[in-house]
């Protein structure tokens, strides 16, 4: 557990599939093929979702494939500067409405479940994903010709982690260190009682246990 704790300073004990994440823009070259992908979508299959609607639907394309380029062929120019890099590129999409034609209010909660079945996964076999919204979600939508009731949410591009970041612009470079990764302490975000009710927000590194019982 110790390694876990310096890698990304986790205050907690947590898995080292989830402390040990990241989300690279540099990829081995190691190929990924459709074996392996399978495991990734199975892995997210078994996601719960409201009332089991299980409203994900994923495109998928491999390096060198057409369906990759058109994906590729997606993704904002940022994205693109760097995506060209890996070796799997998905789209994320997600049926936006229930049996009898209402919205889906939790749809979009539920392919982030998916996304997070499969981002574990992913990690248990040294696989990296990077979520992208930087993705022209109405091109993509009419591309690969998803009805009306769908939208598209996310594109990711994954590789087995490695790689060489000296590949990437200069300005993208620092951002592959994973030391360089922040997060919000959980006394913002987890409230024992009312929304904000802890004292001193912000005013100290510390994290500390406290209950109202
Ligand atoms: C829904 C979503 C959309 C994102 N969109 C982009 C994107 O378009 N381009 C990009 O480079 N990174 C994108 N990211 C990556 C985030 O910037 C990254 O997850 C965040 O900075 C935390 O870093 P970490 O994943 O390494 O912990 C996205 C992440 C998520 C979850």
């Amino acid at each position: 557990m110790k390694e876990t704790v310096e890698l990304n300073d986790t205050k907690f004990e947590i898995l080292p599939i989830l402390s040990k994440r990241y989300s690279p823009r540099v990829f081995s070259e190691i190929p990924i093929a459709e074996p392996e992908l399978r495991s990734l979508f199975e892995a997210g299959r078994w996601a719960a979702s409201s009332y089991n609607r299980q409203p994900w639907r994923i495109v998928w394309g491999i390096k060198g494939s057409k369906t990759y380029d058109r994906i590729f062929d997606c993704l904002s120019e940022f994205n693109q500067s760097w995506a060209i890099n890996a070796p799997v590129l998905l789209l994320n999409a997600y049926k936006t409405t229930t049996e009898d034609g209402k919205e889906n209010f939790h749809a979009l909660h539920d392919l982030g479940l998916f996304m997070g079945n499969v981002t574990a996964q992913a990690q248990h076999m040294g696989i990296a994903l990077h979520q992208m919204a930087g993705v022209d979600y109405k091109k993509a939508k009419q591309e690969f010709k998803f009805p009306d009731e769908y939208h598209i949410a996310t594109a990711v591009a994954a590789g087995y982690y490695g790689g060489n970041v000296n590949d990437l612009p200069e300005d993208l470079r620092d951002e592959e260190n994973p030391e360089n990764r922040t997060r919000m302490m959980q006394r913002e975000f987890t409230f024992n009682g009312d929304y904000m009710n802890e004292p001193g927000l912000s005013s100290s590194n510390q994290e500390t246990i406290t209950t109202d019982n």
